[in-house]
């Protein structure tokens, strides 16, 4: 099967050596070709280049792209898009004046969702997720991680990633599967050094047994889990092969970074809060910093410092952190939008933190994130658009006309 799509206005993110990351000033700069063309065969990106150079011979498709773009599809590395039900009442306590932590507090927040979620099916639990997975589909995502850590019982939590399971197998979406048992504390436990006890005796060997997890994550935080919960966790993790993806700076700093980066963590996500210290920590790392700005939108709290984390020659990454409590939308035009918007982003940089960044913070840089030969052909083709930093700037409209996951619509 051979798909090509001609006269593209304008191809972006055109890597012809594979890139791991892009960090610092190189995160303002997308490589693009103009009146381009863009081969597909079996699924893969197989060749690009100037319409001068474009192949002539009988494919089996010929897309038209006359004045629209073909970028890489959105890569989101931080979700919690299974669940149970949903959070509106809680949105309405904050609105009427409640904290994050004043609800969490009165039994509300992630409690709640697992409460909910105990209650739902495994079938009911995959149906609710499908509609959401299609959805973000359509919004031009491409690669998304899902974490589990709304069941907090073994059940449960076998639960959320035989779902997610079911859905690798049912779409052609990429999915890494994170394993968050340490989300919060159940009520059932006293503390959370005999929860985290719990986690790494009676479930880490069972989700590393039926293979349902790439990725360990633990919510450090204060009034969650410290960083010497966090340390356990992430030890005995890396005992049964899974590579850490933390939860860290959310609304404290207590030193969730460095224990991230002393366990080579693949990345540290939230990072609302950033000493100095923490910035440092990351130099030099292989950590990808992951900023989930649909967070500090909804719980107005502080957006991660971009300006601060990419000027001292970091890498970034952004992802929805899609879930039911403190960012329930899985839109990535938004992100990339916000990201620009509230966090001073150029276009380019919030692009490169969405697609090469987005990928590596998954550990997928080799198949998706740029326009490279041999990369899986997830694809955005916009709708007639003049110049592609349109799209973060016309925020809240539907650029995309098309996606294509393995070449196909
Ligand atoms: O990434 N911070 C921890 N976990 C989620 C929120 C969970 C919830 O409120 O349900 C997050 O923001
Ligand atoms: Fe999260």
């Amino acid at each position: 099967m051979a798909t090509l799509f001609k006269n593209i206005k304008e191809l972006l993110q055109v890597r012809t050596e594979p890139v791991k990351f892009v960090s610092g000033k190189e995160m303002n700069i997308i490589p693009t070709i103009k009146d381009a063309f863009l081969l597909v065969e079996n699924g893969l990106i197989s060749d690009f280049g100037s319409m001068r150079d474009c192949p002539s011979s009988n494919f089996d498709e010929v897309i038209d792209c006359t004045g629209k773009m073909v970028m890489p599809a959105w890569c989101d590395s931080h979700t919690h898009m299974v669940y149970a039900g949903n959070r509106e009442s809680e949105f309405v306590d904050r609105i009427n004046g409640l904290t994050y932590e004043e609800i969490a507090n009165r039994g509300g927040g992630i409690l709640n969702s697992a409460k909910t979620l105990q209650e739902t099916s495994e079938d009911d639990l995959y149906n609710q997720s499908k509609v959401r997975l299609e959805e973000i589909i359509k919004l031009g995502t491409g690669a998304v991680e899902i974490k589990s850590g709304y069941g907090l019982t073994l059940e449960a939590e076998l639960k959320m990633l035989r779902v997610i399971k079911r859905l690798k197998e049912n779409y052609s979406i990429e999915i890494k599967a994170t394993f968050l048992g340490a989300h919060a504390l159940p009520k059932e436990f006293k503390n959370t050094s005999d929860y985290i006890d719990y986690v790494i005796e009676a479930i880490l060997p069972i989700v590393a047994k039926e293979n349902l997890a790439e990725y360990i994550d633990v919510f450090c935080e204060t009034g969650y889990f410290s960083v010497e919960d966090t340390n356990r966790i992430l030890e005995a993790g890396k005992q049964y092969g899974f590579t850490p993806k933390i939860h860290v700076n959310q609304f404290t700093a207590i030193g969730g970074v460095q224990a991230g980066v002393k366990h080579n963590a693949l990345s540290v996500d939230h990072l609302e809060e950033m000493r100095d210290v923490d910035i440092e920590a990351l130099r030099g790392s292989q950590t990808m910093p992951v900023a989930l700005p649909g967070c500090s939108y909804f719980l107005s709290i502080p957006y991660t410092p971009a300006r601060r984390i990419i000027d001292a020659g970091l890498p970034l990454a952004l992802a929805t952190d899609y879930n039911p409590g403190s960012a329930p939308s899985g839109n990535m035009n938004f992100v990339v939008s916000t990201a620009c918007v509230k966090m001073k982003m150029t276009p380019e940089e919030a692009i490169n933190a969405s697609t090469i960044n987005g990928a590596y913070a998954m550990g997928l840089q080799d198949k998706v994130g740029s326009i490279t030969n041999g990369k899986l052909a997830n694809l955005i083709l916009t709708k007639p658009i003049n110049s592609f930093g349109f799209i973060p700037y016309s925020f809240g409209e539907n650029h995309i006309e098309s996606i294509f996951l393995a070449g196909e619509d």
